[in-house]
This record gives C-alpha cells, structure tokens and sequence, in this order.
C-alpha cells in the first residue's frame, strides 16, 4: 500500500501545482491512497466547498485541515456533510466536523487521522491522549493508520512520533510549511517526517508576499499578509510505503517539486 501525501496547499498557486502535478505524480508512483493538507487553500485561509470537491476531482481521497479550518465562514455549512474532510480531532467537543475518518481501497480500510499540536498554537485538548483513543478506535477496524499531526514545534511533532510508533503506518507533519529532510522510519515501524511542506508560491514567504513578510519584520507594523501569486510555484509532499499484513511502513519518500528540485519522469 502507497500513501501520497500532499504538505499544505497554499491559494491558487497552490491548486494549480496540485491540478497539474498529482496525475503525474500518481502515474510515476502508483498510490492507492492520495491524501492532501487543504487548509490553506482558499486564499491562504481555510477551505471552501468548491475547493473541496476540486481536490476530490483531481484524485484526493481525503482532505485533512488545521489551525486555518475556520478561517472561512462557509465550512459551517457543509463540514458536517462533507465526509472525505477531517478536521484536528483534538478541537473542543461540540466542534463541528471529525477528526478521524476511514478509506476504503481495494478491499481495504485506511484510517487517517488529524491532529493539532498545542506548542505556539491555540491550547486545544490533548493530542497524545486523543491519538491513544483514536488508534484504539481505528485499530477495531484495520491496520493501516495514517496520522497528519499539525503542530508548530518540531519536538512535539517528534514526541508524537516516538508516541506511536509501531502503533499507527506513518505520522506526518504539517504547518510549517517548509519540508524537513528528517523522514525516516522509527524503530517500531511508524513512518515519519517532521514536516512534509507546503504546496503554493516558491518565491515568497511560507506562501505569503515576501514583501509584506518583510515589512512586517522590519517595521513591526500591521501588515497584511497576501498569498505571493508572482513568483514560482512548487508542491511538497511525502510518499509512504506500508506492508498491508502489518500496517508498518517499509519506506517513507519526500517528494519535492520546484525549479531547484525539477520533476522528472
Ligand atoms: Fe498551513
Ligand atoms: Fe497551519
């Protein structure tokens, strides 16, 4: 079993890297699974509908989200129904949305869960604890896990990898926006990298304008922040290789795409 991953999905530089390069993505590496990162696909914050289903069109199997998921104010309206999204499971109870969903494939369950560090973000409920439950409840149904951790600290992210290792495939972060070169497989058998990227504007700031970036750093003045649309485009992600019997990953590939890093195939 072949997971592609997909790191943060920036704006509309962003869906288009994702339109043009996941077919040909999936023609070199065959996944069965192709999961990607959307919530920075509406203008940098959050996701719509539309955008949604898009990504559902071009080849993803499911959505997974973070700290932006309600940045626009239309995921009320269709959260609940849109079963191919999750959301951090470690929200409040109550939120709207879930947190954890199942693929299925060839015969074959794949649960994929979402969760959100607390480290330089908002204080939501504890990740480890809600990953404990949440592997438990998968675990009833299958073997192959997939987490996507969304957390700023890489220490956190570690720790939750050395958390679950041996009990969940692969566990990938997502937020930063910047690849880490860190993918390995822990001892146990969990796949791992500390962040798989971002997918959108090569030539800004994390996605943004490096203009205003700079500004800001340089003034300490209110500055707002616009996805950088003239500059070059890149996509970020990481494949993982999973042994079905055992839900161990065997191999863990980032996949990096710019004009630094060009694709061939
Ligand atoms: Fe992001
Ligand atoms: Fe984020």
């Amino acid at each position: 079993m072949k997971i592609l991953f997909i790191g943060d999905i920036v704006g509309s530089p962003g869906r288009d890297m994702v339109q043009s390069y996941l077919p040909k993505l999936r023609e070199a590496y065959h996944p069965q699974v192709t999961i990607v990162n959307g919530e920075n696909a509406a203008s940098g914050k959050g996701i719509t509908e539309k955008i949604y289903k898009q990504f559902l069109e071009w080849g993803a199997q499911l959505v997974t989200l973070g700290n932006h998921t309600w940045d626009k104010k239309e995921i009320f309206e269709f959260i609940d129904d849109a079963n191919k999204m999750i959301r951090p499971a470690n929200f409040p109870e109550g939120t709207p949305g879930k947190g954890l969903a199942f693929i299925n494939v060839n015969g074959m369950e794949i649960a994929v869960i979402n969760l959100q560090g607390r480290t330089f973000l908002p204080p939501l409920d504890d990740p480890f604890r809600m990953a404990d439950k949440l592997i438990e409840e998968a675990k009833k149904r299958t073997n192959i896990i997939f987490l996507d951790f969304h957390a700023e600290a890489t220490s956190e992210k570690q720790a939750m990898g050395w958390y679950v290792d041996g009990r969940v495939s692969a566990v990938v972060g997502t937020h930063t926006h910047t690849q880490t070169a860190d993918e390995r497989i822990l001892p146990q058998g969990t796949g791992y990298i500390t962040d798989v990227g971002m997918t959108g504007p090569y030539d800004g700031i994390l996605g943004v304008e490096k203009e205003s970036v700079m500004k800001r750093f340089l003034t300490n003045l209110p500055v707002r922040f616009e996805i950088d649309k003239k500059g070059r485009t890149q996509l970020n992600g990481v494949l993982i290789t999973i042994n079905d019997q055992t839900g161990l990953a065997t191999k863990v590939e980032r996949i990096i795409i710019n004009d630094d890093h060009p694709f061939f195939s």
